[in-house]
């Protein structure tokens, strides 16, 4: 009892001492910063790349820098380190990006996002992209191997390789770069003296990663927790979701495919990444050649007598190939095991699309392996598909020109198909050697890179349908792979193939400007429709936390519900039919897959007309044979993985000067110094203070 008396006498006095600082608490609000994106850590076999913050987040002082002289004061001058840099986009290179890594006085940095990107072009990823996973290795084509020869990224810094020990975050939104320079300026600009004026404008970022120096470690504490733990803490997930493939003539795939059945391939890659987490437009580094496949594909369905070839034609979509070619290398290894319907036999050959919007005077360039053609056979093979491509070029405004022979390949997943068995195939592209994208794997790959233009002031269901130059251009490379399929899997009549700009124009703004438009709406399925949103989507392959059992990424949900669309047919089954078509009399599942999609609108704004669609389309799960082999320090398969993470998050703040908080400090402990010794004293002399009440106390009895 007498203790408590004195813990209380000890509180109000803490109180009140509160009150008085008042002021300097209420100035440490914080602002949050609500749409960022964060730099985070992946881990490779040998290697951890990324950034991560301390545990609670990393705090400095905000130094705007907007020129290379501003960096003088964070790196030498400036008073109060550590900093957060604020640094301009265009300021985002390799030479300054080194001496804030190499600095002790920089704790964080921000960076804004730079509107129209650098005109010098902009690219983190390698100058030689996936280099090592590919066909070339030391030990075989070592003359082609490391792009002896080709650099195929020139402008490629490597930073999206490399490991920061510090924060980085993207600022996405100009308004609030604008809140933070203008609390940077009413706070920090120093002044003559160039003493800090307090309080400082601050800012936090947290970003603290669980997983640490390489896939192999985390993999290896991952298994440890799950044997040992009730509640097992995974540090970090495989980067993976589901290939996509679709066969031109129907054909029943619960088995393998007869070793005399032959498949012409054509394949293009879904997926991209930049510097940040979730952060990758890819419009010419991906997307221009995902809608020139599916151009293609829509075009050979039209076609009346494809059934009738002498081969099929299969359209491969490529999951996680930016992360050293995750779903191409699935695909071949489960060909090998014989667990893919199709295996590397039936490949009669082999067409990949990579970059194609940037082409100078309408030159598509065709690229082989010169080491596969060393093959008679195969080389022979390689010139017939050569001079395919340059008859469906005629009349049409594609001219199609080889690069020399003795070139390697450009990074492509064909390369791993060529790595287990030597295929005849080409590349197309929009480049001869190094590429013509100036924004490889970067925040600024974007539909204004690809010179996607519409009108000003055109209302969104109008640009919807409006044919740009851009979609006009690639249809024409889609008419002529559409033409080189159909006459690589047999066909001689081409007169009728003609891929639909007005297609190509729908996907381009779905994919690249607004997925939330009335085509995709109408054509997704109706639990997938938080897909759609009113940005561009982003191409980056996530992390797989429940492996094949999880639904598929945004960008597979997305090219899932226009492939369906525009190579299927609408049946007459019901919902329920339709979701499990087993119920369904003659669904012919071995052959066929079924979605329900949301449908159109009908006539009045709240309704929809939903229905079946049936198509070849199959998904197949793009999850890194690595996995599978529970290899996590290989060198022939993937070994990316992303760390897990607890919070991410930016704000800012005001700090009061050090004196200021030294002082609070200080009052706070006399305070509680007082506060003890009026407790020992009050305790010490109890039986003076307290004694007469307890005494009075037992006289009452
Ligand atoms: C690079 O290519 C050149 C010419 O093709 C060749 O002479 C040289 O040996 C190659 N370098 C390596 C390291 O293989
Ligand atoms: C892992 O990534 C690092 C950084 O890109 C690279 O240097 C290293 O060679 C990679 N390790 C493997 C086994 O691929
Ligand atoms: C940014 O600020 C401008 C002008 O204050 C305003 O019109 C615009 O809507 C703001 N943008 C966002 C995304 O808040
Ligand atoms: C972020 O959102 C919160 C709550 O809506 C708002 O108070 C804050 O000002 C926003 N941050 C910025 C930098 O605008
Ligand atoms: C700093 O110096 C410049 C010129 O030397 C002067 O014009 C300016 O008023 C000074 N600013 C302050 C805050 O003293
Ligand atoms: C060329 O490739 C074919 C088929 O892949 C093979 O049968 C043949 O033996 C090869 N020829 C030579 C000279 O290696
Ligand atoms: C080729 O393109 C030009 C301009 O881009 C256009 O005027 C012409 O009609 C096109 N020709 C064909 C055959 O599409
Ligand atoms: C296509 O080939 C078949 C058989 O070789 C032939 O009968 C037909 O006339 C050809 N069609 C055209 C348009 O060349
Ligand atoms: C594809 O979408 C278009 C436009 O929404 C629609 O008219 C057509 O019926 C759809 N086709 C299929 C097979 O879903
Ligand atoms: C669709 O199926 C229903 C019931 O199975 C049937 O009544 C209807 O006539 C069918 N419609 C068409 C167009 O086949
Ligand atoms: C597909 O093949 C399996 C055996 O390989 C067979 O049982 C099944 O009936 C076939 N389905 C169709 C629709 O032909
Ligand atoms: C829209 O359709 C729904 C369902 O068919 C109906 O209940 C509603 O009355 C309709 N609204 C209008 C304005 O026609």
């Amino acid at each position: 009892m007498t203790a408590g008396v004195g813990v209380w006498l000890g509180l109000g006095l803490v109180l009140l001492t509160g009150l008085c600082q008042g002021n300097s608490v209420e100035r440490k609000i914080y602002i949050p910063l609500n749409s960022t994106a964060p730099c985070v850590r992946l881990l490779n076999a040998t290697h951890q790349i990324g950034c991560q913050s301390s545990r609670n987040g990393d705090t400095g002082v905000i130094h705007l820098v907007e020129k290379e002289d501003d960096l003088t004061w964070v790196l030498e001058t400036g008073p109060t380190p550590p900093y957060v840099v604020l640094l301009e986009g265009s300021l985002f290179n390799k030479a300054i990006l080194q001496k804030l890594k190499d600095s002790s006085r920089v704790s964080g940095i921000a960076v804004s996002y730079t509107k129209p990107p650098p005109a010098e072009g902009f690219s983190l990823d390698v100058k030689c992209p996936s280099d090592g996973f590919g066909l070339y290795t030391s030990e075989r084509g070592s003359q082609y191997a490391h792009c002896n020869g080709t650099v195929w990224n020139p402008l490629g810094t490597g930073f999206s390789y490399e490991d920061f020990s510090f924060p980085i975050f993207l600022l996405q939104s100009e308004n609030e770069t604008e809140v933070i320079k203008q609390c940077y300026r009413d706070h920090n600009i120093p002044g003559n003296d160039s003493k800090p004026h307090y309080p400082l404008c601050a800012m936090q970022l947290l970003s603290h990663m669980h997983a640490v120096t390489s896939s192999a470690t985390c993999m290896r504490r991952n298994s440890i927790q799950m044997s040992f733990s009730i509640n097992p803490e995974v540090v970090c997930d495989s980067l993976a979701d589901y290939n996509i493939w679709s066969l031109l003539k129907p054909t029943n795939i619960s088995g393998t495919i007869p070793p005399e059945e032959q498949v012409v391939m054509s394949a293009v890659r879904v997926d991209s990444r930049s510097f940040f987490w979730n952060l990758a437009p890819a419009a010419e580094g991906t997307v221009s050649a995902l809608v020139t496949q599916l151009a293609a594909a829509e075009a050979l369905h039209k076609v009346k007598d494809t059934q009738s070839l002498p081969r099929n034609i299969m359209f491969t979509f490529f999951q996680g190939e930016v992360f050293d070619y995750i779903g191409s290398s699935r695909m071949v290894y489960d060909m090998q095991k014989g667990r893919f319907p199709v295996r590397l036999n039936n490949i009669h050959s082999f067409v990949e699309i990579s970059q194609v919007a940037l082409r100078n005077n309408s030159v598509l360039w065709i690229h082989s392996d010169p080491l596969s053609r060393a093959n008679e056979t195969v080389n022979t093979e390689v010139q017939d598909m050569i001079r395919i491509l340059k008859a469906a070029s005629k009349g049409a405004n594609v001219t199609v020109e080889e690069v020399e022979q003795s070139q390697a390949l450009p990074p492509a997943s064909f390369q791993r198909f060529l790595r287990a068995q030597k295929i005849p195939g080409v590349v197309l592209t929009d480049h001869k050697d190094a590429y013509h994208n100036k924004y490889y794997n970067s925040m600024y790959d974007t539909a204004e890179t690809i010179k996607m233009e519409y009108p000003s002031g055109l209302p969104q269901e109008e640009a919807l349908e409006y044919v740009t130059e851009t979609a006009q251009a690639l249809s024409e490379v889609a008419t002529l792979l559409a033409k080189t399929l159909y006459q690589l899997a047999g066909g001689n009549d081409t007169v009728d193939i003609k891929a639909d700009p007005h297609t190509v124009t729908r996907m381009l703004y779905g994919f690249l400007v607004k997925s939330n438009n009335s085509w995709f709406q109408s054509i997704s399925r109706p639990d997938w429709k938080d897909a759609l949103e009113n940005k561009q989507p982003q191409y980056y392959v996530t992390a797989s936390q429940n492996g094949n059992k999880r639904p598929p990424t945004i960008p597979t949900r997305l090219l899932m519900s226009v492939l369906a669309n525009i190579t299927g047919q609408v049946v007459n089954f019901t919902k329920e039919e339709c979701q499990n078509p087993d119920k369904a009399p003659d669904s012919k599942k071995e052959l066929y897959d079924y979605i329900w999609v949301q449908g159109p609108l009908t006539g009045n704004t709240t309704s929809r007309e939903p229905f079946c669609i049936r198509s070849t389309m199959h998904n197949h799960f793009a999850e890194s044979p690595a996995n599978d082999l529970n290899d996590w320090g290989s060198t022939e398969y993937s070994t990316w993985t992303e760390s897990r993470w607890k919070e991410i998050k930016a704000r800012i703040f005001l700090i009061p000067s050090q004196e200021l908080e030294i002082i609070t400090l200080l009052t706070g402990l006399a305070v509680l110094i007082i506060s003890f010794c009026a407790t020992y004293f009050i305790n010490a002399k109890a039986d003076i203070l307290f004694t007469s009440t307890e005494d009075s106390g037992s006289a009452a009895y």
